[in-house]
């Protein structure tokens, strides 16, 4: 599977067309960012874990009724997927208050949500991914009343399914975000699962074990990967 053309290089990763149309290569860099791209680090060995890991969760959640766009994993740190149209939007659900909800709504940290709370983003850096709704999404064109629902059908299932994986390896999901995008007029549950897209914390001692830790300074952010990919039976080859 040869690279033809790069073209996006975002944050986390880097997307290269192939000889076939259908299809991209998704490359997981090492680089690292929080705060919309204002604290950057390459963080050594991460691209290759979070692709692996990637690949671990699209697996489980095809198994569980979920399709995706990932089509095979090429190497330690690319996979191949289908080349979708992608809503310019991401998908949020928080099981517990964490991070910027927190902050916008003066929540204490950790607080348990009486529901799964859904919640829609604007993929905007220079914006600071704003908060939207779906009466946003519809009046801007970003994604039609029936996509809207099914995103956040897809998003609820998603939560269920993976709580119920992390929990059984001690793990708690607090909130976790989503992309999705079209290929032949289905929805695809595209980009990348890994913790830095997500919060993950030790359900007895509540250590946190995601993008967290590099948000904070916390350290040992690519070895708190590794135990959480280990705890899931994954088997990272490095
Ligand atoms: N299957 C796909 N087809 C086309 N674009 C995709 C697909 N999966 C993810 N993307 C896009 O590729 C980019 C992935 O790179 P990333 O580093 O995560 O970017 P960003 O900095 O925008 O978050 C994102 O813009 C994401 O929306
Ligand atoms: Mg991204």
């Amino acid at each position: 599977m040869k690279k033809i053309k790069e073209i996006t290089k975002g944050k986390a990763k880097s997307m290269f067309t192939t000889e076939n149309q259908e299809h991209l290569i998704m490359h997981f860099s090492d680089d690292t960012s929080a705060f919309d791209g204002k604290k950057k680090e390459a963080l050594l060995g991460k691209g290759v874990v979070n692709n692996q890991f990637n690949a671990f969760i699209m697996d489980h959640l095809k198994q569980n009724g979920i399709e995706t766009h990932l089509v095979e994993v090429i190497d330690n740190s690319d996979s191949l997927v289908y080349r979708l149209d992608m809503f310019p939007i991401e998908c949020v659900i928080r099981n517990r208050a964490s991070g910027s909800i927190c902050k916008r709504l003066g929540t204490e940290d950790g607080l348990i949500l009486e529901n799964p709370l859904f919640e829609f983003f604007l993929k905007d850096d220079d914006l600071g991914d704003p908060l939207i709704n779906d009466e946003h999404i519809i009046s801007f064109g970003w994604a039609t009343h029936e996509q809207i629902l099914e995103m956040k059908k897809l998003t609820y299932k998603v939560n269920e399914i993976l709580s119920k994986l992390f929990l059984d390896s001690g793990l708690i999901l607090v909130d976790f975000k989503v992309e999705y995008g079209v290929h032949n007029g289905k929805i695809l549950l595209a980009d990348e699962f890994t913790p830095d897209g997500c919060r993950l914390w030790d359900s007895e001692t509540m250590k946190k074990m995601d993008k967290d830790r590099f948000r904070q300074g916390l350290g040992d952010v690519v070895e708190s990967y590794h135990q959480v990919a280990d705890r899931l039976g994954m088997n990272i080859k490095t």
